[in-house]
């Protein structure tokens, strides 16, 4: 090429513009994520690193507008996605295009014990959020239910990390299908609400990496969590948003995590602290960004325009804010810059059809005496649904999981269609619970007012059940305050409202009676012997009233099994017996102590020789009957290294299809430090047909075997006697088969 032609040719290509030349390497999806990153952190200014860090409105935070970086936009919640809202509002904006569908609360979730399940909850879930345009959905949550007050216990999944861990794992993989990042909450030892932003949790390491890490840290390592999010409360007197050992220590630094931590909203307080101890995004300190009375907000936040000062006063340097910003930049570019995410999809027939099939798993027959249930369609004909849980709608309220549905089926609703041209169905109240039906401007239009005195409410139910050959008792909780519902525990294990005395009286009037119980958590059952069949129905979102019909009426056989024990009484639960709950104040936080260590739910019941549950962990009954084979083990001994496989044989010798969950327990015959009785180790739900057989297997390692030594801080497994303890509950052992660890 002639010299004047090569000039030509440079010059040309030097006028061309940015993007007819070769990419920017940020910009390019084919280049390698952290050659992208430090490509774009090297373009940004000081002020459009610290831009991206915290929130710019109530869920987004900023991009860099410069360079083409765009905002993140977050959004609730573990159960379906969450109206918009006004820039700075809690209160929704009254936009006509974001109904969503509303799954079933994770309790149900996890009371299916089918992690199949799972990744079809986070694909529906995450397709809504991506339709939507959200790059974060603000869930699953995954605290342990450590008291049946817990008023956000309907969010989490249940009592045992190893049940939890399965089940958080596939959520996870399922939402990111769809370049949505999740944020499982809320990192850690946030297991209740009262005094939530100034509780100080005590807890012992090896109840911390035993019980309440778990399943954060199965989210991070197998389920490759974009994002976490940091709890209101404190450990070790730091807020959990800022804190050095949880954020820094153990998630970034043991696990390995390389996404982004989310703070709660207004968890956190600190500037010094929030540089140092690990969180990446701020969210919240102001509940709504512009009332501080400067121009905005949100420059105010920690690490804003304070953190700037720092920088500026040569404080700090910007060592961790480059560290924040290379990771708010990786979840960038995971989702909102991810151009080959799928495009979702919104109140689909196949949400509605997951909503309704997860909750049809997940629903749990506890009691079913004279095989009342399922309904015989050919035999009823008259049905008496009592109760205000039969028509309320449960999926507003309940605090940031709340939503607004495009439609919510009832249990009524769903019965009455089920029986529609087959038995007559005539609905009482019972009893006056919650009449509210609002939250954050998403209105249910139900007016539920009703002044009779409980007297005539029970005397007009009474009435109705005499005449019917089949009574159904709907109630348990709501999502009103002091219920099921964020930033509030429940005053008891009781049921409100009265309706024991609803129950007993419809009890006396008719024995043909089912009590349906709608709630996130255990309640008291002081009538459980006078009713014969028993439903743990939860929340079950916009299929609820089709979910439940199909169980009733046998169409589904119930599957479902308890992720967490109902205690008899309050004081049955080590947090309530040996504490602390409420603790006791000192300054400005309170204090709790977990003393009960790592003997939560069934690691508790199991040692108390003389106290049973009402319903174990792990306890659901179906339509039909399986019988156990004896476990055997593939080999007697094994080391360390090795594995030991367990195998079992489970027939179905009823007369209908249903659906066995198989659990396996390892107990420690004998450990230098106090451990469970048993614990979980694995599970498998397996569908037999009357008749069918099958042989489930389980192969154990180290891992099913181990203890952690907080002293040598690692896991261990200790050489002795082990029994693989093959159950149907924690309560109910089929058989046990022993091996050692050489
Ligand atoms: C709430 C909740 C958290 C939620 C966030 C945004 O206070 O604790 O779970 O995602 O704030 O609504």
């Amino acid at each position: 090429m002639k010299k004047k032609q090569l000039w030509f040719t440079l010059a040309l290509a030097a006028a061309l513009p940015l993007s007819a030349q070769q990419k920017p390497v940020y910009l390019d999806e084919n280049r390698p994520i952290e050659e992208r990153v430090e490509d774009a952190l090297g373009r940004m200014t000081l002020a459009e690193k610290l831009h991206v860090i915290h929130a710019q409105s109530k869920f987004s935070s900023g991009g860099v507008p410069r360079l083409g970086i765009p905002e993140l936009w977050t959004d609730d919640g573990p159960h379906g996605v969450r109206p918009e809202v006004l820039w700075d509002e809690w209160e929704q904006a009254g936009w006509t295009n974001d109904s969503c569908v509303a799954f079933p609360a994770l309790t149900c979730l996890a009371a299916t014990w089918n992690p199949d399940m799972s990744l079809l909850y986070g694909q529906s879930v995450g397709e809504e959020a991506r339709f939507r345009e959200k790059d974060v959905l603000l869930g699953p949550g995954v605290n342990i239910y450590r008291t049946p007050l817990n008023g956000r216990n309907f969010e989490y999944m249940g009592e045992d990390p190893y049940l939890s861990s399965r089940m958080v794992v596939p959520y996870v993989q399922g939402v990111q299908q769809n370049g949505v990042a999740v944020c499982v909450k809320h990192f850690a030892l946030n297991n209740h609400e009262v005094n939530r932003h100034n509780t100080n949790v005590i807890v012992d390491d090896r109840a911390l990496y035993e019980i309440y890490l778990p399943a954060f840290k199965a989210a991070v390592q197998e389920g490759k969590a974009w994002t976490i999010m940091g709890g209101y409360n404190l450990y070790q007197n730091q807020h959990c948003c800022q804190n050095e050992r949880l954020l820094q220590d153990i998630l970034k630094g043991e696990w390995g995590f390389d996404g982004a931590v989310v703070s709660d909203w207004g968890g956190v307080h600190n500037t010094e602290q929030a540089i140092a101890h690990g969180v990446d995004l701020e969210f919240g300190s102001w509940t709504d960004g512009l009332a501080n009375g400067v121009s905005n907000a949100y420059d105010n936040y920690y690490l804003a325009n304070p953190y700037l000062e720092l920088i500026q006063a040569g404080k700090v340097g910007t060592r961790e804010l480059d560290d924040k910003v290379r990771r708010v930049l990786r979840l960038i570019f995971r989702t909102a810059m991810n151009t080959r995410k799928p495009f979702g999809s919104m109140c689909s027939p196949e949400h509605y059809d997951a909503a309704r099939r997860i909750g049809e798993e997940g629903i749990v027959l506890l009691k079913n005496e004279g095989g009342l249930l399922p309904i015989r369609l050919d035999e009823v004909k008259k049905v008496a649904v009592v109760g205000e849980n039969a028509v309320k709608m449960m999926t507003v309220g309940g605090g940031s999981s709340s939503l607004k549905v495009q439609r919510e089926v009832s249990p009524l609703d769903g019965i009455r269609a089920r029986l529609k041209g087959k038995a007559e169905v005539t609905y009482v109240r019972g009893y006056v619970g919650d009449v509210g039906g609002e939250y954050n401007g998403v209105v249910t239009g139900q007016d539920l007012k009703d002044d009779r005195t409980p007297d005539e409410l029970i005397a007009e139910a009474v009435q109705v059940a005499k005449e019917a050959d089949l009574v159904i008792f709907v109630g348990g909780l709501n999502k009103s305050a002091g219920q099921d519902c964020e930033d509030s525990d429940r005053a008891s294990l009781s049921l409100p409202y009265g309706q024991d005395r609803v129950i007993e009286a419809l009890a006396e009037a008719n024995p043909r009676l089912v009590v349906v119980n709608i709630s996130g958590n255990a309640v008291a059952m002081p009538w459980v012997d006078r009713v014969p069949a028993i439903v743990q129905g939860w929340f079950l979102g916009s299929e609820a009233g089709n979910a439940l019909a199909s169980v009733l009426t046998g169409d589904v056989s119930p599957s479902g099994r308890l992720p967490f024990t109902f205690p008899v009484r309050l004081e049955d639960v080590p947090a309530h017996s040996l504490g602390e709950y409420t603790g006791e104040r000192r300054r400005d936080t309170v204090d709790i102590r977990y003393n009960e260590g790592i003997f939560v739910g069934y690691r508790w019941a199991d040692k108390q020789k003389k106290v049973k549950p009402l319903f174990a962990f792990g306890h659901g009954l179906t339509y039909t009957t399986f019988e156990y084979g004896k476990p055997t083990v593939d080999r007697k001994t094994l080391t360390v290294d090795g594995t030991v496989t367990v195998r079992v044989k489970v027939k179905n010798t009823g007369s209908r299809e249903g659906q066995e969950v198989v659990q396996l327990y390892v107990s420690d015959l004998k450990s230098s430090l106090p451990r469970p009785v048993k614990e979980l180790k694995a599970f498998r739900k397996v569908r037999l047909a009357p008749g069918e057989e099958q042989e489930v297997s389980f192969t154990l390692g180290r891992d099913a075997l181990s203890f952690f030594d907080a002293d040598r801080h690692e896991w261990v497994a200790e050489p002795g006697k082990f029994e693989a303890i093959v159950a149907a509950s924690a309560a109910d052992v089929k058989g046990k088969v022993a091996f050692e660890l050489k």
